[in-house]
C-alpha cells in the first residue's frame, strides 16, 4: 500500500460491516487516514459513502473496528465521538438556516469550554472566509449554496475536529465556486487539519487529495496515492470518462 510508511494512523477502520434494518450495506471495509492528509473516498451514487460516515460518527450500528488516534470508538455514542473530534459536514449541508452565520459558527463551538479559544477561531473563520465574515448577520438559509458550503465548513472547524469528514462537498454547486471551496480545504489542511473528502465526483477529488479509496456497492475495491488512482486504467474507465 501507498500510506505513509512508518505512521500511526489517526484513523483506522477494519473489517467494518454495516446496514439498514438488516439489509446489509457495508463489506469488510478498511482504510487508514494519517494525520495531515486529505483523503479521498471515492464511488457512484449509492456506493456506500454516506453510509460509512455514519457508521464513523457512531449515528449507525456497525461491526468491525474504528479506531481514532488509539482509541476504539466502537460502544461511543455520537455525541463523544464528536466530542473526540471527528467531525463531519454533513451531505446537503444542514445549516440552521433561520439562524445567522455568526450564530450557525458558534453551535460548530457549543461543547467546547475554553470560550476564549471559541472567539479566537471565529475570527479565524472570518479571515479564512472574508465572504462569511461580510455576511455573519445574514440567515444561512439566505446565501448561495456555495456560501452555505463554506458556512457548513467553517461551523465544522469551529468544533475544532481532528478529523474533517466532509461529504458531497461540490453537489450542487458551479464550477468556479467548486475550485474555490478546493482551496478553501486546502487551506484547512496546511492549517493541520486532517480531511476525509467524500465525493462523487471522482475526478475532482482525486486531484486534490493525497491517497484515495474508490468504493462500489458497499467495498473498497481500489485504493492508493491519488495520483496512481487517477492514471490507474479501471478508475478512468468507470469513473472518469477516459
Ligand atoms: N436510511 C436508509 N435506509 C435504507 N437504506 C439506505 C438508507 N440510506 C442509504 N441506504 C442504501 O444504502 C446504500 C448506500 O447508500 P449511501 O451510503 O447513501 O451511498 P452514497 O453515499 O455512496 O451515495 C444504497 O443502496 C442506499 O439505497
Ligand atoms: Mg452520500
Amino acid at each position: 500500500m501507498s500510506a505513509p510508511a512508518g505512521r500511526t494512523p489517526l484513523l483506522k477502520v477494519e473489517n467494518l460491516g454495516a446496514g439498514y434494518g438488516g439489509m446489509p450495506v457495508l463489506h469488510e471495509v478498511a482504510l487508514e487516514v494519517y494525520p495531515a492528509e486529505m483523503v479521498a473516498l471515492v464511488g457512484s451514487n449509492g456506493a456506500g459513502k454516506t453510509t460509512l460516515l455514519r457508521a464513523l460518527s457512531r449515528m449507525l450500528p456497525c461491526t468491525g473496528s474504528i479506531v481514532l488516534n488509539g482509541q476504539e470508538l466502537a460502544g461511543m455514542t455520537p455525541d463523544e465521538v464528536f466530542g473526540l473530534g471527528l467531525v463531519q459536514v454533513p451531505e446537503g449541508r444542514q445549516l440552521f438556516d433561520r439562524m445567522t452565520v455568526q450564530d450557525n459558527l458558534l453551535m460548530g463551538g457549543y461543547r467546547r469550554h475554553d470560550k476564549a479559544a471559541v472567539a479566537r477561531d471565529l475570527d479565524k473563520m472570518y479571515a479564512l472566509l472574508p465572504r462569511l465574515a461580510e455576511r455573519r448577520r445574514q440567515l444561512a438559509g439566505s446565501m448561495s449554496g456555495g456560501e452555505q458550503q463554506m458556512c457548513a465548513m467553517a461551523r465544522a472547524l469551529m468544533a475544532a475536529p481532528v478529523l474533517m469528514m466532509v461529504d458531497e462537498m461540490s453537489l450542487g454547486l458551479a464550477p468556479v465556486v467548486v475550485d474555490q471551496l478546493m482551496e478553501v480545504l486546502a487551506a484547512i489542511q496546511r492549517d493541520g487539519v486532517t480531511v476525509l473528502l467524500v465525493e462523487q465526483d471522482v475526478q475532482l477529488a482525486l486531484s486534490g487529495a493525497d491517497r484515495g479509496y474508490v468504493m462500489e456497492t458497499g467495498r473498497v475495491v481500489h485504493s492508493g496515492l491519488a495520483k496512481d488512482l487517477i492514471d490507474d486504467p479501471a478508475v478512468q474507465q468507470a469513473y472518469l470518462g477516459l
